[in-house]
């Protein structure tokens, strides 16, 4: 059975104090009301992760939003994967759209980050998804194989499996617009097609896919609903407590 995720990614919000606090209601909550087997996790700022791995409880997973491709050395100002894994942080996002926007990250980058992720044993939240000018372009079913490809598909299966993949259309980030729950569906159905003519359909199977985009708890239920769509990755909604766990609540139904 494929897993069922909901990850929240704070991105650069929310101070030390107010993260912690944050992420206390959110344990504390889904200790009293959460039901079902969902995975949650909760993306946060490095400077945060220490302290919420102690916090979590073993009620959710604390997640990094990016790491460096090299296990150490002259990088400053950066964090490798065995780093974040030696204060118990088990997830880390790879490929977001911010990143490779921002920051110049090439899919081939992306694919180094995401082996040197996996050799330290944590679970990346691997992003793709198109601009709004590439889907009206037509063609962008080509650029996110390509994403998929380039970034990932150099894996061999056993490390592709414990990959989690987030779709998240850019035009959708931040914006209110969220992708209609059959937009949503067509990619996710043709991401895991396009895994199973890489890795076989068992494995494409029990591939998590993740929809990120405006998510909220009003349109979630929705977007869960769909056969292809296996959880979210929560931006803006995951910065409040409720909302967040409203979204998780939304999973199991
Ligand atoms: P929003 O939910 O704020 O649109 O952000 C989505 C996202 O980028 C999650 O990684």
């Amino acid at each position: 059975m494929r897993k069922k995720i909901v990850a929240g990614n704070w991105k650069m919000n929310l101070d030390y104090e107010t993260g912690l606090g944050v992420f206390s209601e959110i344990v504390n909550m889904l200790r009293d009301e959460k039901q079902g087997g969902q995975q949650v996790v909760i993306c946060a700022p490095f400077i945060h992760l220490h302290s919420l791995a102690k916090l979590s409880a073993e009620v959710l997973a604390v997640g990094a939003q990016n790491c460096h491709a090299a296990d150490s050395g002259a990088f400053t100002g950066e964090i490798s994967a065995g780093m974040l894994k030696s204060i118990a942080c088990e997830y880390v996002i790879l490929g977001h759209s911010e990143r490779r926007q921002y920051f110049q990250e090439s899919d081939s980058l992306i694919f180094e980050k995401t082996k040197a992720a996996l050799k330290h044993n944590l679970k990346p939240i691997f992003c793709i998804g198109e601009t709004l000018e590439e889907r009206n372009s037509g063609n962008f079913f080509q650029l996110l194989e390509k994403q998929l490809k380039d970034g990932l598909f150099g894996l061999d299966v056993n490390e592709f499996k414990q990959v989690v993949i987030a779709y998240e259309p850019v035009w959708a980030i931040g914006t209110g617009l969220t992708a209609s729950p059959q937009q949503a569906q067509e990619v996710h159905a043709f991401i895991r097609q396009t895994i199973a003519t890489q890795y076989g359909t068992e494995v494409a199977e029990n591939s998590t896919i993740l929809y990120g985009g405006s998510c909220n708890a009003q349109n979630a239920p929705e977007l869960f609903a769909q056969s292809d769509i296996d959880g979210g990755l929560i931006g803006g909604a995951s910065l409040k407590s409720r909302d967040f766990v409203n979204i998780v609540k939304a999973l199991n139904h």
